[in-house]
């Protein structure tokens, strides 16, 4: 199997070509896809049919997961398989409204470091995903705000609800808010570090974080939007477009993602999604329903 990364034209991510995905990998090709992962953040395939279990497969790998067995990878697959986005499918996650920035589950203490979608039913043109590069906004930080922020930390909740103020025009479409029968929230380093890659990672974001810690309320909503400025600006965010037999995977902790306006009776959009490392308490902390945030609430 010969592999081709063929990097975006963006700041960071990459397409990958000549993956059969049928066929497990080769070692060699399973180390090409490692590097190019931690060192692009996102990959693309496209016009493949992935089943769930090759989708955790290659979710797994990436992660540098060692036991790829299959009698491992259909237990991890079959946990998650009722994962969906979707507009269409009962009870898939996030059915309407538009995402602001956030990392999945950035308010726990296990967030997951790798998500997969697979276009599984799409009717082209459907709203994109977009991804903004955590690593490459820390290192591009402009000093000033360096020093003001390198050693604070924040507080992380689900969002985004009470943040009102950050989520721009509701003519863009409402905000889609999970409901869960419990309030999480975790303080965690601003600059942190990536579990696996080591980087220093900009960890805040304007769907889940609540303050900085310690600034006055002013001060710190001040200090976050010159962050949010820089890490959603144009040149630091690579937007994917959607077409059925997409697989997309993406470094949950070096990325950040966001969307449009979904709406539940537009064109098809179903995404099959596998997380990884599932949180141990995964049942738990599972969403109730959704709700809307925004004008027409
Ligand atoms: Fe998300």
């Amino acid at each position: 199997m010969t592999l081709h990364i063929t990097p975006l034209a963006a700041a960071f991510g990459a397409e990958v070509h000549g993956l059969d995905p049928t066929v497990a990998p080769d070692e060699e090709a399973r180390g090409e896809l490692r590097t190019a992962f931690d060192n692009f953040g996102v990959l693309i395939l496209r016009d493949h049919v992935v089943d769930r279990r090759m989708q955790t497969y290659l979710t797994e790998l990436v992660r540098g997961e060692e036991d790829l067995s299959d009698e491992k990878i259909a237990t991890d697959a079959a946990r998650q398989s009722s994962f969906y986005i979707s507009n269409r499918i009962e009870d898939a996650a996030a059915p309407f409204g538009r995402l602001m920035w956030h990392s999945d589950g950035m308010w726990s203490d296990h967030p997951f470091e790798v998500i997969s979608l697979y276009g599984e039913a799409v009717e082209p043109p459907v709203p994109p995903t977009r991804f903004a590069s955590t690593t490459r906004a820390w290192n591009t930080l402009p000093s000033r705000l360096r020093a003001r922020v390198e050693h604070a930390s924040a507080l992380q909740v689900p969002g985004p609800e009470n943040f009102a103020h950050r989520r721009g025009s509701d003519e863009d479409g409402d905000l889609v808010q999970p409901v869960r029968d419990k309030d999480y929230s975790v303080t965690k380093p601003v600059a942190s570090r990536h579990p696996r890659t080591g980087r220093t990672i900009l960890f805040v974001s304007q769907q889940m974080t609540s303050h900085i810690d310690g600034v006055p309320s002013e001060e710190s909503e001040e200090l976050l939007n010159a962050l949010f400025e820089h890490m959603y600006a144009a040149d630091n965010v690579v937007e994917h477009e959607w077409r059925e037999g997409d697989l997309v995977v993406w470094d949950n902790l070096a990325c950040q993602h966001a969307r449009p306006d979904v709406k539940l009776d537009s064109s098809v959009r179903t995404l099959r999604k596998v997380g990884w490392p599932l949180p141990p308490m995964a049942d738990k902390q599972a969403v109730g329903s959704y709700r809307r945030i925004g004008a027409s609430q």
